[in-house]
């Protein structure tokens, strides 16, 4: 086993692949493969037997590879955290979206390196268990000057930055003062540094006509639309995101039949975030049904400080196979393949999620045969390696044997 730290210039081979889970076609697994790395990308995947010769050998030594994590939903542009909250919530208080106020004062109060620097902290974490592209949020400045400084400092860390100027009103506002400015001139200032645009549509925070205003006048800017929808109760925020053709609308707790139904005769994502539902004790969404409707999961972690405090996506898998009713290939599928079709980045030169000729070598390795141990030995930190870009990190348990 080589190990070695690897140029984008160079060829690099990886061998002693027990099993391969591309995610190029189906979820299907690959005995004896191997794959080429070239300039940050894969050149060469096929049969180890006729694999090319390469500068870098690196040999995995019977482990699993996949795609990298592909978290499409975090807001790690804050300051502070909100342990004390956590541990009333655990001794019975329920979630309630108010908490969010505590976040943009600490927010505010911080600067703008700060800001930077915490998330790119979480960046790191996140990627020391295999994650290889992260989306963020804005949504704890809530005032113009800190939503922009937000989303400078997401643009910094993360590959898709949303808008989430709509999570609150802020403690103080006037509602409908607080739309005009999200929608007019705050809108104008962050478009700029921003891919989507969210509003947290849900009891105590938007309802739809509010949320449907401040989409569709992100969509009007030029951003994609994505949606926090149904978290606490059946806000309608589901139906909304389906209504404008969201890429996908995030948390799905609470579905009635219809919102199954819109979502599978849809091409919006929903994205499932089982770490927040443990976090703020709301029941899993379901899962099992989605699927079997035919509507189209991602996994994600949700990381912020108020409800899902972690970046693990291994726990997030572990957890929609334990406790969600999913198979593996298919939780494996929703944080990789199905997640990317969340962030609209499924297909072509830029598309992440999978391992294929002419795509990003994004990968990890896991200390562990086959993705099943990711459900089968939970909370076991299996990422032995990670390649971004083709480029191996120092960070994962390593590879030697
Ligand atoms: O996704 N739902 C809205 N936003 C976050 C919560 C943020 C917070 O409580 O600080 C979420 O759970």
């Amino acid at each position: 086993m080589t190990g070695q730290q690897t140029s984008p210039q160079t060829t690099e081979l990886i061998i002693g692949i027990a099993e391969l889970t591309s995610q190029a076609d189906d979820g299907e697994r690959l005995r004896g493969a191997a794959l080429v790395i070239e300039r940050g990308r894969i050149v060469w995947l096929g049969p180890a037997a006729t694999a090319p010769a390469a500068d870098i050998r690196t040999d995995v030594a019977g482990r699993a590879v996949l795609p990298g994590w592909v978290d499409t939903h975090t807001h790690l542009i804050f300051a502070g955290d909100r342990a004390a909250e956590f541990e009333a919530r655990m001794a019975g208080q329920r979630y309630a979206a108010g908490g969010i106020n505590t976040t943009v004062a600490a927010t505010r109060a911080a600067t703008e390196e700060q800001l930077v620097a915490g998330a790119a902290r979480l960046r790191r974490e996140a990627e020391a268990q295999g994650t290889t592209f992260l989306e963020t949020k804005t949504g704890y400045g809530l005032d113009l000057a800190s939503e922009v400084r937000s989303a400078r400092a997401a643009a910094s860390v993360a590959d898709v930055v949303t808008f989430l100027g709509a999570h609150l009103v802020p403690a103080g506002m006037d509602r409908r003062d607080y739309l005009d400015l999200v929608t007019g001139p705050m809108l104008a200032a962050v478009a700029p540094h921003a891919d989507y645009i969210d509003a947290f549509c849900e009891v105590g925070a938007f309802d739809v006509e509010e949320s449907r205003e401040v989409l569709l006048a992100g969509r009007a800017a030029g951003l994609g639309v994505r949606v926090h929808g149904n978290q606490l109760g059946f806000s309608g925020g589901v139906r909304l995101a389906v209504e404008l053709g969201a890429a996908s609308v995030d948390h799905c707790n609470h579905l009635e039949e219809r919102d199954i139904e819109a979502l599978a005769g849809s091409a919006t994502v929903a994205t499932l975030l089982p770490a927040c539902d443990l976090s703020t004790r709301e029941p899993f969404p379901p899962a099992r049904r989605l699927v079997d409707a035919g509507a189209r999961i991602a996994l994600a972690t949700n990381c912020n400080p108020g409800t899902s405090y972690t970046t693990s996506m291994p726990f997030c898998v572990a957890t929609a196979v334990l406790q969600m009713g999913l198979t593996i290939e298919e939780a494996v599928w929703a944080a990789t393949r199905g997640a990317a079709a969340a962030v609209g980045r499924e297909h072509g030169p830029d598309a992440v999620g999978s391992l294929r000729v002419g795509g990003w070598a994004d990968l990890q390795v896991l200390d562990a045969p086959s993705v099943a141990h990711l459900a089968y030995r939970p909370g076991v930190p299996l990422t032995a390696a990670v390649w971004r870009r083709g480029v191996r990190s120092r960070r994962g348990g390593g590879l030697d044997a």
